[in-house]
């Protein structure tokens, strides 16, 4: 089985009586990371919402295998894992029940559900902080959390907003390698950010400008000649090999990283903190399934519910987003 194309075309996008995405088109292909770059406000995030299936185009559409995603987010909706600004995680809860909070939704057996979730916070160094509650946890702690938690579902397809906004040069180093194995693994990975580092390690650049595409360009460093062989040399992209089973990553040991308290927080400051969430201004996105690896953030909730209100039957109903 091969893991199919995620494609925008024509996409545009109007919020709040603006034109948000004007025409948008772009294709992410099994093994070939894609970037969304672009200045703050240029239309990143929102197009990784609608590349998500969690936001419905005003025109245009996105196909994921040749077919046009529903406004339920079908037929991606059980094979993608979401990283999202707001991580979307109980805070109340630890790291590790936070991660196998989709596995279980899904039915898996509990002595997988914890094999997996051991592997994918191995894999995103957090391995010593299993049992620790998210909300004693650093930002960039947490925001591998909710990367373990996206990484355990096994996703066909990873999409990532801003998802090294918080690390520090050694989170990055190593979040940025799960991305890759997860390509090298044939499958779609898209990440929205302005981080210079991320774009480097994709194989296709998207720049974004006021909602409209200024370049689509190859990466600097697209992936690594070992990565490439293994999807076989002078195979078509969308032909990459996908395991069936769920096969964590190598663990990975970070430095020294102990609990944290609020005030010895080990990750530094962001430097370039992730733009804001405009306004709750607009029509909220999709509702996810109560199976989703991460909930969206409560973006646009025009009327109802106020941002970081619980949904009802959210089984992640603790979650604040962060300030
Ligand atoms: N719900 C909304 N209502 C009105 N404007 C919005 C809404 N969401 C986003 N925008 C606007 O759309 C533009 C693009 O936002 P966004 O996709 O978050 O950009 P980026 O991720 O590149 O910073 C910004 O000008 C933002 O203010
Ligand atoms: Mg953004």
């Amino acid at each position: 089985m091969s893991v199919p194309s995620l494609v925008a075309e024509g996409v545009s996008v109007e919020l709040g009586g603006r034109r948000i995405l004007e025409h948008v088109s772009v294709a992410a292909r099994a093994g070939e990371p894609l970037a969304l770059t672009g200045p703050s406000g240029s239309g990143k995030t929102t197009l990784l919402l609608v590349l998500a299936g969690l936001l419905m185009p005003d025109a245009g559409r996105v196909t994921y295998g040749a077919v046009a995603l529903e406004p339920d987010g079908a037929p991606l909706r059980e094979r993608r894992g979401l990283v999202l600004q707001a991580y979307g995680l109980a805070e109340a809860l630890t790291a590790e029940e936070n991660v196998t909070l989709p596995l279980q939704a899904r039915g898996i057996p509990r002595t997988e559900v914890l094999e997996r979730a051991a592997g994918a916070l191995a894999a995103v160094g957090l391995s010593g902080l299993a049992g620790h509650l998210v909300g004693e946890l650093s930002g960039g702690q947490q925001q591998r959390v909710a990367l373990a938690r996206a990484l355990a579902v096994d996703p066909e397809v990873l999409l990532a907003d801003e998802p090294t906004s918080e690390l520090d040069a050694d989170s990055r180093e190593l979040v940025l390698e799960r991305f890759r194995q997860l390509a090298a693994a044939g499958k779609v990975v898209v990440l929205a950010s302005h981080d210079p580092e991320v774009t480097a390690r994709c194989a296709t650049v998207l720049r974004l400008r006021d909602g409209r595409v200024e370049a689509l360009e190859a990466g600097e460093r697209p992936l690594s000649p070992a990565a490439s062989a293994s999807l076989g040399a002078g195979a078509p992209a969308s032909g990459g090999v996908v395991p069936t089973r769920f096969t964590p990553p190598a663990p990975v040991e970070v430095p020294t990283e102990p609990a944290p308290t609020a005030a010895a927080s080990p990750e530094p400051a962001p430097t370039a903190p992730a733009p804001r969430e405009p306004a709750p201004t607009a029509p909220a996105p999709t509702a996810p399934a109560p199976t989703e690896a991460a909930p969206p953030e409560p973006r646009a909730p025009e009327a109802g519910r106020a941002a970081g209100e619980p949904e009802e039957d959210d089984p992640h109903a603790l979650w604040r987003p962060p300030d």
